[in-house]
């Protein structure tokens, strides 16, 4: 990794390549001589988000368990959905001689300095499902196809109104999106709305609140009480005796908050059923709510995929290989287009959860009882 660095300035400039060798030898480890394959008991630090979700911590298991069968020793640890002390965290990770990072920040666009930092130590960086903007010292990114996910929930709430098969309406649609600091919240917001614009446009999906550009329905933080707060506003000031037909959630967490909203309003009573309600990631409570008849769908994303991904690269560039990848194009940081691999994410509700789940060993059916 170092010499591929090192072999990099040499080209930017005799300068920087100064600089590179600079930063290896404060490492005390001199870098162009470190052998490649040379990795047996290096550290890698992983920084996750949150425990808020249980995502992340499944995220946070599975990424630790595939290193440590590739020979690897791991610092976890979780900046509870706080940048700054996601940033502190890697500070740390970094000063403790970790040799590689996998990251899934919380605010993209905080960790410029500490990456650099990371750099200068020679410490190559993997985005984990979530791009870093604004920094070039990111090395590879590991994730899903996010804009598909988002088709798939437009998708899907444009099959179950029956819009495509000569439904009219019109119905009435709220929309959710994602934390306004996480790259992912546009690509899943641009993917949902590049299905649902046509039926916006012909009146046949009409959004009685109004609320309809990206920066009115986000979710600081993919917090589902705040969308639940959101969602009962929307209800006093836009549904009198009217009713919501379908809400475009992205995420699980937002659709709980979404559902007690609803539920509190009497919704999922015989005269007033549930409306169509999307969701992401195949969380357990929504699962079990899929399958009791609450929320509608949700968008699974196989954890374990991602885990093997990031490590595979991080291995790869420790031990001077190229990692693969199967996207060059789609994801610029604002610095650089990061190679990206992307997993393909699948549409789950109530009919193919078993399929899709429990035969693919993602949950027992103990486990959704
Ligand atoms: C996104 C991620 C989603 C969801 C969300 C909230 O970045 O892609 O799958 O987990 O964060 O945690």
């Amino acid at each position: 990794m170092r010499n591929r660095r090192a072999a990099l300035a040499l080209l930017a400039s005799a300068a920087s390549l100064a600089l590179t060798l600079t930063a290896c030898g404060q490492n005390g480890e001199g870098g162009s001589k470190e052998k490649p394959g040379d990795t047996k008991g290096a550290t890698i630090g992983i920084a996750m988000p949150t425990k808020s979700s249980e995502r992340w911590i499944s995220d946070g298991k599975n990424v630790v368990k595939d290193l440590e069968a590739k020979g690897y020793k791991t610092k976890l640890v979780y900046g509870e959905d706080d940048p700054e002390q996601q940033v502190s965290q890697i500070e740390n990770l970094i000063t403790q001689g970790v040799k590689g990072l996998i990251i899934a920040a919380i605010d993209n666009k905080s960790l410029n300095s500490v990456l650099q930092q990371a750099a200068d130590a020679g410490i190559p960086v993997i985005s984990y499902d979530r791009l870093i903007l604004g920094s070039k010292n990111v090395d590879y990114y590991a994730s899903f196809d996010n804009e598909k996910v988002g088709r798939l929930q437009g998708q899907y709430i444009v099959d179950k109104l029956g819009l495509g098969k000569g439904g009219k309406g019109p119905f009435n649609i709220e929309l959710f999106a994602g934390s306004n600091d996480d790259n992912n919240t546009r690509y899943f917001f641009d993917g949902a709305m590049s299905v649902l614009k046509p039926y916006l446009d012909s009146k046949q999906l009409v959004v009685r609140s109004g609320q309809t550009a990206l920066n009115k329905v986000t979710t600081l933080r993919w917090d589902g009480a705040t969308a639940q707060r959101r969602m009962d506003d929307i209800l006093t000031s836009s549904y009198k005796s009217e009713r919501v037909d379908a809400v475009l959630s992205p995420y699980d967490g937002i659709s709980i908050g979404v559902l007690s909203a609803l539920k509190s309003d009497g919704y999922g009573s015989g005269s007033k059923p549930l409306p169509v309600i999307t969701g992401q990631d195949a969380e357990l409570a929504s699962v079990k709510s899929i399958i009791g008849g609450q929320q509608t769908q949700t968008v699974y994303k196989d954890l374990r995929k991602l885990a093997e991904v990031a490590s595979t690269m991080i291995d790869d560039l420790l031990k001077d290989k190229k990692p693969q990848v199967n996207d060059v194009k789609s994801y610029d940081n604002g610095t650089k287009v990061v190679p990206a691999y992307l997993l393909q994410p699948v549409s789950v509700d109530k009919t193919n959860y078993e399929d899709v789940l429990v035969k693919g060993g993602y949950y027992t059916d103990a486990q959704l009882k």
